[in-house]
Formats: structure tokens, sequence, C-alpha cells
């Protein structure tokens, strides 16, 4: 769905008569593609307070390939270290070391501040890591222009050495629908040594709700970085699929996520394992509670949650999903905020959240698989298209970005979640929704 306001504010005239308005001014996001692999300009590496990682942050950020400074006149990236910031005091540095060269960042360009997991035991380094959640999620609703703010957390007295592929994946056009968001990483290594251009090469990848949308999508990005990929829909969605599959050379598997013998089906069209485990199928049956029969509530509750419960499960328990494996589901920004008319809806997707914390930390250590969710916010699909125009509007201007996320968008962030050398990222629930207000 081609969005005309965005294609305006992109022409001289649109800009000053939108601007003239006070209106909001998106900017075409510059995302990954053959020609733009990169961040286009060096990355300025920034230090507040005393920090013991300052080498291994130096090791982390040369990995992304990106020609990394000290100083630089207009950065593409920079990367502030706030692991050291302890106090109040501290916190000052964080406003001294970015006050003078916010302005200098280039249009589309990223910050990332490394933090350290607020202490259970020092209230003191509590309260000043958290603050920069505050300041991060503020520094990404001013800086405009296709800019995009985060906030890494290191372990407690962990290194950066476990921040590899996330570093990567926020310092790129890939995450360039991602603003706002906090990561929090365990020391776990990467599970194996893999080329970061083609990373799910030998790995196989089961996406389901893969026939359109968001899952074909999704399948595609995979298939680009290496998967051989499984792609599931229902029976009804054959012909769809079987084009999905013919252009990704992909394996189509129609099957109803919702049967008893669900599970045992995946893991038949997998014979040497599923490695990546996508839950991407989703429906809605909108209606306010008191309209509400229980059968739309089931139906939404089975297919969006109970099934994705079941089959990992099952999964899991057979071996199907093994060592270095990894889930990703998908929740939904209406899981976090709610959503008039979606009760049955929100409930799942909050379900989803529920899951994915809960058996992240026990499956990576008794399966050594990780579990993490992507949220999407407004993204341009069918579903979203079918949305009455003003509601539609305000879904794509109320974000940090001021427009909608496309599919791809949702895929990078399945696609970083997916890496072996994702292993440090667990429990984790990203929005993708260009720092959307909803629920923010
Ligand atoms: N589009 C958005 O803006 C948005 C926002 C937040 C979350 N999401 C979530 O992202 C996911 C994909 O959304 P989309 O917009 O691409 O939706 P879509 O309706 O275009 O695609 C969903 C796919 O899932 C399949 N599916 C439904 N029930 C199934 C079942 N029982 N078994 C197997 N396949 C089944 C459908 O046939 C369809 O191909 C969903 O989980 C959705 O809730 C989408």
């Amino acid at each position: 769905m081609a969005d005309r306001y965005l294609r305006l504010t992109g022409t001289a005239p649109g800009r000053l008569l939108t601007r003239g308005l006070g209106l909001p001014q998106p900017v075409p996001l510059r995302r990954w593609s053959p020609q733009t692999p990169g961040l286009d300009g060096p990355l300025l590496h920034l230090t507040a307070g005393e920090s013991v990682v300052t080498a291994g942050l130096a090791k982390a950020l040369a990995a992304t390939g990106l020609p990394v400074e000290r100083r630089a006149a207009r950065p593409a990236g920079i990367v502030l270290d706030a692991t050291g910031v302890t106090s109040v005091t501290g916190l000052a540095e964080v406003h001294a070391a970015l006050h003078p060269v916010v302005r200098s960042l280039a249009p589309g360009g990223r910050i990332v501040v490394i933090g350290r997991r607020p202490s259970s035991e020092d209230h003191h380094q509590a309260a000043a890591q958290q603050a920069l959640e505050g300041f991060v999620r503020s520094l990404g609703k001013e800086t405009g222009r296709g800019t995009t703010v985060h906030l890494v957390r290191l372990p407690a007295t962990g290194t950066p050495d476990a921040a590899g592929s996330t570093l990567r994946f926020l310092l790129s056009p890939r995450s360039a629908y991602v603003s706002g968001q906090v990561i929090e990483l365990t020391d776990a290594a990467p599970d194996a040594e893999h080329d970061p251009a083609a990373p799910l090469t030998g790995r196989t990848a089961l996406v389901t709700g893969a026939a359109r949308g968001i899952g074909a999508s999704v399948a595609s990005v995979l298939a680009r970085d290496g998967a051989h990929v499984i792609v599931l829909d229902v029976p009804q969605a054959r012909e769809d699929l079987a084009r999905t599959a013919d252009r990704l050379g992909a394996t189509a598997l129609a099957l109803d996520i919702t049967a008893p013998d669900a599970a045992a089906r995946m893991a038949a069209a997998a014979p040497d394992g599923i490695d990546v485990l996508v839950h991407n199928a989703g429906v809605t049956r909108d209606r306010r509670l008191v309209n509400m029969p229980a059968d739309r509530w089931a139906q939404v509750l089975d297919v969006n949650l109970d099934s994705v419960l079941r089959t990992t499960d099952e999964l899991l328990a057979s071996g199907a999903l093994g060592r270095g494996g990894r889930v990703v589901a998908t929740a939904s920004i209406a899981g976090i905020a709610g959503n008039k008319g979606q009760t049955n809806y929100a409930a799942s997707k909050a379900g989803i959240i529920g899951l994915v914390r809960s058996l992240g930390p026990r499956a990576a250590a008794e399966h050594g698989v990780t579990v993490n969710a992507v949220a999407p916010g407004f993204i341009e699909t069918s579903m979203t298209a079918a949305v009455p125009l003003l509601i539609r509007e305000a879904g794509r201007r109320m974000n940090s970005l001021a427009q909608g996320g496309l599919p791809v968008d949702v895929a990078e962030a399945v696609a970083w979640f997916a890496q072996p050398g994702s292993a440090a990222v667990n429990g984790q629930v990203l929005r993708v929704c260009g720092q959307s207000l909803l629920g923010a």
C-alpha cells in the first residue's frame, strides 16, 4: 500500500508545506540491499564513566566492518559506552558525551548506548543504569531524520564479546524500522563459526504462515541468509504457498498449525532437524468483548498462542529442535498496549510475551535453544491496507519515524534472532514499530 504522504514529504515543496503546517516529517528509510549493505560513514566510539570493556567493545565494533573513530565530523553511528555509569554524576558524563555530537549524526544514523543490567544489590548503580532507558527512549523521539536510538545491556560483569551480532544488526540498515529498544544480553558465546554474509548456511528454518505477508518476507530473508526454508501455511493457501516456495527454492508444507499432529508433521518435513522455528501464522477476529462469541475468542487463542505453545513443547521434547536452535515467535504492540475490539488478539499476543520470557532461560539451559519474539507495530500489509483511512493514517504517523514499517523490517529482526551468533539474545521481545507511541 503506497504511503503518499511519505512521497509528498520527499519533495521540496511538500516538505515546505507540511513543515509550515507543523505536520510529521517522515524520511525514506535506508534499508538493506546489495547496494546499501551498511551504514554510510564512520562509527564514533565514546565513553562515559570508567569503563572496563573499552578494548572488548572496540573489537566488537571493528567487526561491524565500519571505520571506528574517537572523533568524526559526520558519523553514521554513535556508540556510547555507559557501562561504567553508576551514579548521577556519571549520568552527567552521558550528557557531556552526546550533547555536542548528536547534531552531527548523518541522516538515518544510529545511536547505541551500551549499559549494564541494573543491579539488585546496588540501588545507585540500578538508578543510573535504569535512567539510561528513559534517556534513549526520549532521545529516539527527538532525533528525527530516520535516526534510531537503542540501549544494549550487558550482564553484570560480562564483556561485549557476545554482543557482536546485536551490534552488527543495530548498526546497519537492517534495523531501519526498529527504535527505542532495550536489549538485554546474556554471556552465551556464539553457537558456531559462521560467515556474517550468509550466517544461516547449512541451517533449516521453518516459517509458519509463510504463503504471504510478513511470513513470506521472513522466509525470503532467511533464504537470503543461506537457510534451507520450509514454508508452512493452511491447505487453503496452497497456491500462494507453492509460489513462495518456488521463488525461494523452499519446501512447501500445507498444514494447519492447530492440527493435533502439527508438530509431528513439522518434524517429518525436516528429517535432519529444525534449526530455526518461526511462529508467524496469526489471525484476527475482532469484536468488542460484549459482542464476541466464544468461538471467535477460541479461534484466535488457538492459532496465535496455544498452537505455538504445543508445537514448541513437542519439538523441544522430541529433539527436533536441538542445540543451537532458535525459536522466534510473533507478538504485536496490541499485546503490549491493548486495542479496542481485540481482547482476544491482544490476549494471545501478550501470551506470546509471557511464553518467551519464561521459556527462554530454561530452553537455553536444557536444550541450548533461544526463544525470542518480534512485536510488530504498523506494518504495510494487506491486513493494515484494510484498516479505514483515518485510523490507518494515525497508525502510520504515531511513531518516531512517522511512517509504517515494511514486512522486510520484521523479517530482518527475525533473521538477527536466528543467527548462530545471537546465542546471547534470549527471552527478548523486540518491537518493530518505529518506536510507536502505543504502549511506549
Ligand atoms: N501486519 C501487521 O501490521 C502486524 C502487526 C502486528 C503483528 N502482526 C502479526 O504478524 C504475523 C503475520 O501477519 P501478516 O500481516 O503477514 O498476516 P497475514 O494474514 O497476511 O498472514 C498470516 C498467514 O498466516 C496463515 N495462517 C493463519 N492461520 C493459520 C493456521 N492455523 N495454520 C497455518 N497458517 C495459518 C494465513 O493463511 C496467512 O498466510 C501475525 O502473527 C500477525 O498477528 C502483524
